[in-house]
């Protein structure tokens, strides 16, 4: 297969971690004979400092030539306690996912079974949880109207979606229950926010739909406290993009470590992939932060094209390297290797059929 593939490191970590997962698509390219053609954008922080612009028009039109995007993380420490910033390199990532409109945000929240003890939570708890969150990503309070008066003491954001925003996520969420275990859960506020009384009322009536699947709702308060109580209750979790990210970040902790979280941000034409981590600042340029939640991206990536055998192949290297205890600092304080190291063992384990085979 022939594929042209966006690069955005970003910022932070971002770069590191994403010439990890770029090794690992090309050592997949290489053992299954196809063709992968890489490009690399600017975006973010980097692309502010070069061009004044955190998505420059070049970068758009490398994305929307591409067939797929592989991005890394955004976003500098110096922007944020900076209200007066004018250009943020967060607005980078939205606009790109509005430009491209990437409406639906797959996130899996899955234990990998080397690391079930890494999790804070009781392995009782989570041993079997395989959650995925589709999250919406291009509205609602990320999108709307954001004002602040003119003397400065008063703030809005606006939380708004439209019946069809809320339909096209719903169909992907109910299909993709449909070949898994069939439960959806939907989770809103409906008690207080009337954008959440909508997503109830649509989402009620596609329910009806899809007979197979059952659905259920919770409020975000209630269902933060699920997710750790018994994270085997949820397949499916269906909800907005603010609850999404918070549900996301708070899925990590069931798996042991953000720096392990993959997703996937799909429209009707194009299709990004990205870890759920941030720029990790504090690690940038150590060659400590983990690569994996990158190199997973990339999976999702070779998943989205029907290659999966690639996929998982790449998946079983990765459960290798974490099997011989080849982690980064999040994983092990102890005894830990560098990103690089990690990226390189799960490169040679692809390229070595024979000890994946074996595994
Ligand atoms: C994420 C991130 C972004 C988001 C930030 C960087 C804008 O936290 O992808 O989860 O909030 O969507
Ligand atoms: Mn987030």
């Amino acid at each position: 297969m022939n594929l042209k593939i966006a690069v955005l490191p970003g910022d932070g970590i971002g770069p590191e971690v994403i010439k990890q997962a770029v090794a690992v698509l090309k050592a997949v390219a290489e053992f299954y004979n196809h063709t992968f053609e890489f490009e690399e954008g600017l975006v973010g922080a980097v692309a502010i400092n070069k061009t004044g612009n955190p998505l420059p028009e070049a970068t758009l039109n490398l994305c929307k030539s591409s067939d797929a995007i592989l991005f890394g993380a955004i976003g500098d420490p110096k922007y944020d306690n900076n209200p007066e910033a004018k250009v943020r390199p967060e607005q980078g990532l939205l606009q790109l996912r509005k430009e491209l409109g990437l409406f639906a945000n797959i996130r899996p929240i899955k234990v990998i079974t080397p690391l079930i003890d890494k999790s804070p939570l009781k392995r009782n708890i989570i041993e079997g949880t395989d959650i995925l969150i589709y999250r919406e990503l291009t509205g609602g309070i990320y999108y709307g109207e954001k004002k602040l008066s003119e003397d400065g003491t008063v703030a809005t954001d606006i939380c708004e979606y439209s019946q069809i925003e809320i339909e096209r996520i719903t169909h992907l969420a109910f299909k993709a229950a449909q070949t898994r275990r069939n439960k959806v859960t939907l989770v809103d506020k409906a008690n207080v926010l009337e954008s959440s009384r909508l997503w109830r009322k649509v989402v009620k009536e596609i329910a009806k739909k899809y007979p197979k699947v059952t659905l259920n709702i919770l409020y975000i308060d209630n269902a933060v406290k699920q997710m750790i109580l018994n994270p085997n209750q949820f397949d499916i979790i269906l909800t907005d993009n603010l609850f999404g990210d918070v549900l996301s970040d708070e899925g990590s902790v069931i798996v042991g470590s953000i720096g392990l979280l993959a997703s996937a941000s799909v429209g009707t034409k194009y299709a990004m992939f990205e870890p759920i981590h941030g720029t990790y600042p504090q690690a940038k340029g150590k060659n400590i932060a983990n690569p994996i939640a990158a190199i997973l991206s990339a999976v999702m990536l070779l998943d989205n094209f029907g290659l999966n055998e690639e996929a998982n192949a790449v998946r079983k290297a990765i459960e290798l390297t974490l099997e011989h205890n080849i982690v980064t600092q999040d994983i092990n304080v102890v005894r830990n290797f560098g990103t690089d190291h990690v990226g390189e063992t799960i490169v040679s384990s692809i390229l070595n059929n024979e000890e994946v085979n074996g595994y």
